[in-house]
């Protein structure tokens, strides 16, 4: 078992990315810590704590992050795509709350220094965590085993014409962390936006209790935004993906790269230059450009399916 850390903003694809790892035998999950992005860091924390109390593991810690990005003011909630709540107002319980809060970082840290073995750290939420992680304690971050990031595009962007929602809420920190000594799997919008999941896929859940009525209610939400786009009903469970090619790399096709992030062009703040041509020495840097779309889904809605009902 692989022990992991998920730094996340749930969100809704960050929720089925959470019960995608807690599914999964191949991943023994240590802390959970939030970040201010697709809501407010006091709403992604609480989140994490609803998603821990429905699934039974209040057990594992949650540590706070930041509120903000590294300079630049917090995007506003994107409530139409995750709901006012953040899962879809689809009736996911509230959960106590520790009386003291644990911090991100400290937590972060302390989870690798108590690990025998290297740590992944799978980020699906803006990078800012990790990029204060790093300031203050750098050789957290070079004791870990890899981060896979949900974040980014080679090719496009879904918050603007070039520019990936995560990469674009805290560009600073996304081109400290892109330079960071160590090895780094880019999950970006060129495989999520290609990792499309329908709801027939999520059939299996319908036989579930309330648990499984309650993730496919949220869910609902979520397709419901892309169908009100002039699109189906379909979600893109890119959080998700991120968690799989860490359990599964065969899922995704990498290749090496260098990865810059636009900072300063209005224009083009938070776009991800995946240099390919000129890869990082010593292939730190990795960049999934395809995706094994059927596998995956029946990889991820199984899992979660048997995991819910179990
Ligand atoms: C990413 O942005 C967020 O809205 C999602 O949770 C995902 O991490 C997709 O661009
Ligand atoms: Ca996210």
């Amino acid at each position: 078992m692989k022990p992991t850390i998920i730094d996340c903003d749930p969100g809704i694809d960050d929720a089925i990315a959470i019960l995608l790892a807690f599914a999964s035998p191949e991943l023994d999950v240590r802390a959970i810590t939030t970040v201010a992005g697709n809501t407010t860091v006091e709403r992604t924390t609480a989140n994490a704590h609803r998603l821990l109390h429905l699934i039974g593991r209040t057990d594992v810690p949650v540590g706070r992050g930041a509120s903000q990005p590294l300079v630049r003011a917090a995007g506003a909630p994107i409530d139409d795509i995750h709901g006012t709540d953040g899962l879809g107002d689809a009736g996911i319980p509230p959960a106590p709350e520790p009386e003291t809060q644990r911090d991100a970082i400290q937590l972060i840290i302390e989870t690798v220094e108590s690990s025998p073995e290297p740590v992944t750290l799978i980020a699906v939420g803006p990078l800012t965590n990790i990029a204060l992680l790093h300031a203050v304690r750098p050789d957290i971050v070079d004791r870990l085993e890899r981060i896979v990031i949900m974040g980014g595009a080679a090719k496009g962007g879904n918050v603007a014409p070039t520019a990936e929602y995560n990469i674009w809420f805290d560009p600073e920190a996304a081109q400290r962390v892109f330079g960071l000594d160590v090895d780094i799997v880019m999950v970006g919008l060129d495989v999520t936006q290609k990792a499309i999941t329908r709801p027939i896929h999520w059939a299996e859940l319908e036989k579930g209790g309330l648990a499984s009525q309650q993730i496919l209610a949220m869910n609902a939400f979520y397709s419901a935004y892309h169908a009100s786009r002039g699109g189906e009903e379909l979600t893109m469970q890119h959080d998700a993906l991120a968690v799989a090619a860490a359990i599964r790399p065969d899922l995704v096709t990498v290749v090496p790269a260098r990865v810059n992030v636009e900072c300063a062009s209005p224009l083009t703040v938070g776009t991800t230059v995946v240099d390919v041509a000129n890869p990082r020495e010593g292939g730190r840097v990795r960049v999934a450009l395809d995706v094994e779309v059927e596998e995956f889904n029946e990889f991820l809605v199984s899992r979660i399916a048997r995991f819910l009902s179990e």
